[in-house]
């Protein structure tokens, strides 16, 4: 029987470790501690408020040619502790968003992705087998790790969620929003 997809969600990712030295110092330079988070518990984020971070407008730049879906209309950077985690969200008024991943120290939180048809699969009965509850069509999540350098892009509606981070040293990562010119 020939199968055609119709409503596929798509993940798109890119390696750029050439970024990594420069997010680091910009992290350095944002002094991220004094960034005050009403959105996640233990952590920091400059989403509030990063017109303070001069240094993010070139690194900007080189995510938007890379990347080369328009134009980046928000960026902010995230310092998650121990502990903390960023419940499911979606974000607003954007094509695509996105993460670049500064470190991977061991044990970060993995992003989350909920598959958006996934309420339809209630309705299966007999229930789906083991295999095809996790298969591409069927999971209800998927999880990415952070890897240093890695670019990971989704178009904004889809809802997504950073678990709770277990690393000892903290999970960075800078996020952004784009908007197609
Ligand atoms: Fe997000």
């Amino acid at each position: 029987m020939i199968s055609e997809e119709w409503f596929p969600v798509r993940i798109w990712y890119m390696d750029a470790p050439e970024l990594c030295s420069e997010a680091k110092s910009i992290f350095e330079a944002a002094r991220i501690d004094q960034y005050e988070n009403p959105v996640y518990p233990n952590g920091y984020t400059t989403f509030f408020s990063n017109e303070n971070i001069p240094e993010l407008d070139s690194f900007k730049d080189k995510l938007e040619a890379l990347i080369d879906r328009g134009r980046i209309t928000a960026i902010w950077l995230n310092h998650m502790k121990t502990g903390g985690y960023h419940a499911n969200h979606v974000h607003a008024n954007s094509h695509f968003s996105g993460t670049f991943y500064v470190n991977e120290p061991q044990n970060a939180a993995k992003i989350l992705f909920h598959n958006p048809h996934w309420s339809t699969y209630q309705f299966c009965i007999p229930p789906l087998s083991e295999e095809e509850k996790n298969d591409k069509y069927n999971a209800r999540y998927v999880h990415y790790a952070p890897k240093a350098g890695r670019i990971l892009l989704w178009n904004s509606w889809l809802e997504h969620e950073v678990e709770v981070n277990n690393s000892i040293e903290p999970r960075l990562s800078i996020s952004f929003n784009i908007q197609k010119i």
